[in-house]
């Protein structure tokens, strides 16, 4: 879309004014529908803005049109946050990507590794397409549905069980005299091909926005507060996993699955038993051959190891499980002409170039933005320094190729040079902040003594863009998770003179101070007494937050989410990590040693914790925030784990067990595995060969004890 009609609304007469009134607001009304209800952003935040502000000045100066459609009063809710929330008590995780031949060897390689297998060979997987859908928990009580659960974050989803009983293929009651007491069946709902068309019609029709894609539209209709929605639209349902099943009805993927098939569901017929990596891509061929005939989207090809004691012993890295994959089907690519380059300020002050595109369709979805990565990407080189594109450079106006692969954001990909416009000028990208117009410099990195890939505003805390950024990071999904405080309300309360949120702590405070305020919130445009009191009660729920999502919440360089995780485990308290965060940065004391320890971190990490906490801004930043709120403890692993917290090395031959899953063991029990024995480990799990760290053992006065002796520890 293009951008707003840029004559001053003054200068307009009202039959003008009332016709783009009407535009915009239909624009406006599509976006907040595509943004709030399908999950499907069509305008950027700085388009949508632009429109808005552009609404209400037309508002301002010809107040008839207000009442008319009133829209500059509406934000739009989400209607995710009138769900009531559902804790998995088997997380819902996300599968980790194979993009070639070569990943999926890769895979099966590190399956028999873990396991110990000397050769490749002997284990079997199951493949079967990845539906491009959205997944759905159903819980099953003595074989009665009794509730149905989005993903959401992977550890809570949306109560959506009235929704899902209007789906002729979910089941409400389950057959055959086999069905466990209970039975949590995990699978996709989606759409087909000519369900989807119908749908789009019918929204044709009476005027409503039509859907993007299948998947967006099955997400759309499923997540209905009016269940007539749902039961309208002929939502579809395959079973492929499974989350609570005490006892389950076979020892394989493939049997467990068979299973369901009696019970009463429907599962993919395309699921086969192979014994070999060619059997596998042999099978990744043949379903990518008959992708479009389905009659509904897939995105790849899910490969699982079959047997259920195997993968148990694999378990999960972070989110996603190590005895499964998908097997991606190739990018889609289209070609269409780089209008403008935008530069955006993230969170850590990165200056991220962004392609503005003119629209086009890649793989069903129209693109209008793409990333061009970085400075080197636009001047044709790689993060080697190597020329990519023959070291053809990208240009304003060059007709380029666009990739989008699922749903990974889509980039910037070839120039076709022979399309360039013969004016056209290389891009200089920018040395200054186009957000507070300080230096933007690319740093040395002392490890490898090179320019960083990415050049970074210096302004820090003066920079709105990165003080923006950092406070919608704190409130998002991952982090606090606060409901009805999204990116636009973010972006409201940074600039609003009433009741401005600077920093993480005003949050807080935000409904202490409009109590004292003469404007009041719920006066502004945008919000009304409801939905101030329902900001302000979701707010008070996040007083007390999980301490991993407050770490990560703190947008600390290079602390993801796992690693957040590790430190919380680790730490317990948010004390305990300032405490030693601080500590630390004297290299020689036991806090640094201790956190040099810690496995999972690695030097980065160490670095960018020290530099947070070195920064007395930080520090009194932190004060502020942690007088409003108390991070909570993480689930203590420790309270129920004899290792918990203990310092463990493996050393000799283990029988039982791979080093690896020793390791990952170990760690799931809250232990810290490392590499050599000092006066710190507490426990060396001694196998027949150990040598040097064995007698080093001896002279810390380290326990020592065999693999069996490990077993009986941890009570397995
Ligand atoms: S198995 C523990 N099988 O893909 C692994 N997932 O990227 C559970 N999906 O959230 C997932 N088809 O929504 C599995 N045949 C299939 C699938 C499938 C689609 C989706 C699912 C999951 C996502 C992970």
């Amino acid at each position: 879309m293009s951008e707003p009609e840029s004559i001053p609304v003054e200068s307009l007469t009202p039959r003008k004014a009332k016709l783009e009134h009407k535009a915009l607001a239909a624009e406006i009304a599509a976006a907040d529908r595509a943004y709030f209800q399908d999950d499907q952003p069509i305008l950027d935040d700085a388009s949508y803005d632009a429109r808005r502000r552009r609404l209400v000045a037309l508002e301002e100066a010809f107040p008839e049109l207000k009442g008319a459609e009133a829209l500059s009063d509406k934000v739009g809710a989400k209607p995710s946050s009138k769900f009531a929330k559902i804790r998995h008590r088997v997380p819902m995780l996300s599968l980790a990507n194979a993009f070639s031949d070569e990943d999926v060897a890769e895979f099966v390689g590190r399956v028999h590794s873990f396991l110990g297998r000397k050769e490749v060979g002997g284990i079997a997987f199951t493949a079967e397409p990845k539906i491009d859908g959205l997944s759905l928990s159903l819980r099953y009580e003595k074989g009665a549905l009794v509730h149905a659960a989005t993903r959401g974050d992977g550890e809570e989803g949306e109560d959506v069980t009235l929704n899902a009983r209007t789906i002729s293929e979910i089941p409400h009651v389950l057959s055959g005299d086999d069905v466990p007491e209970v039975a949590e069946i995990r699978g996709e709902v989606y759409l087909g091909h000519a369900d989807f068309a119908g749908i789009n019609e019918r929204q044709r029709e009476k005027g409503l926005p039509e859907f993007a894609n299948p998947r967006n539209a099955a997400a759309g209709s499923l997540r209905q507060l009016d269940v007539s929605i749902t039961a309208a639209r002929p939502l579809r349902f395959f079973a492929y996993a499974w989350g609570e099943m005490p006892v389950l009805p076979a020892d394989t993927q493939f049997g467990v699955v068979e299973a369901f098939k009696h019970w009463g569901f429907r599962t993919n017929a395309l699921m086969k038993r192979c014994e070999s990596v060619e059997e596998l891509l042999e099978r990744y061929r043949l379903i990518e051959a008959q992708r479009a005939t389905l009659g509904y989207d897939i995105d790849g090809v899910v490969y699982k190891v079959d047997d259920l004691a195997l993968q148990t012993r694999l378990g999960f890295v972070a989110r996603a499980p190590r005895w499964a994959i998908a097997h991606k089907f190739p990018a889609e690519l289209a070609t269409t002409v780089l209008e403008a380059i935008e530069i955006q300020v993230g969170r850590t002050g990165a200056l991220s170039p962004v392609a503005k595109l003119r629209p086009v369709t890649v793989g069903g979805v129209v693109v209008s933005n793409a990333t061009l990565h970085n400075e080197d990407y636009i001047r044709g080189f790689d993060s080697k320094g190597l020329p990519i594109r023959d070291g053809s450079d990208i240009r304003i106006g060059d007709t380029v190729t666009v990739k989008r692969a699922g749903d990974v954001i889509p980039r910037v990909q070839s120039v076709d040079l022979t399309k360039r416009p013969a004016d056209s000028q290389a891009y200089a990208f920018p040395t200054l902040c186009p957000a507070c117009g300080s230096h933007a410099t690319r740093e040395i990195n002392p490890r490898t003594g090179k320019e960083d890939a990415v050049r970074r505003c210096t302004g820090g805390l003066i920079c709105p863009a990165q003080a923006v950024e950092r406070l919608k990071h704190f409130v998002s999904r991952d982090a606090l998770d606060i409901d009805g405080l999204g990116d636009k309300q973010i972006e409201f309360f940074h600039a609003d003179p009433d009741l401005p949120v600077k920093e993480p702590a005003d949050i807080f405070t935000l409904a202490q101070r409009d109590a004292a305020n003469f404007k009041k919130l719920k006066d502004k445009e945008g919000f009304g007494a409801q939905s101030v009191a329902k900001l302000f009660a979701a707010i008070d729920e996040r007083r007390s937050p999980p301490l991993n999502r407050f770490i990560f919440g703190l947008g600390i360089r290079h602390i993801g989410e796992t690693t957040a995780r590790l430190l919380a485990r680790h730490y317990g308290s948010f004390d305990a990590l300032r405490s030693a965060g601080i500590a630390a940065a004297d290299v020689s004391s036991h806090e640094r040693q201790e956190l040099d320890a810690i496995d999972g971190i690695g030097p980065t990490v160490v670095e960018a914790l020290m530099e947070f906490f070195a920064e007395a801004h930080n520090q009194e930043l932190l004060e502020r925030l942690l007088a409003q709120v108390s991070p909570q403890p993480l689930e203590a692993v420790a309270s129920v784990s004899p290792v918990a917290g203990k310092i463990v090395v493996f050393t000799g031959a283990l029988e039982q067990m791979t080093r690896d899953e020793a390791k990952a063991m170990a760690e799931r029990l809250g232990a810290k595995v490392a590499g050599s024995v000092s006066s710190k480990t507490d426990l060396l799990v001694a196998g027949p060969g150990a040598g040097s760290k064995l007698k080093d053992a001896t002279k810390h006065g380290v326990q020592v004890i065999d693999e069996a002796g490990w077993f009986t520890l941890v009570g397995r």
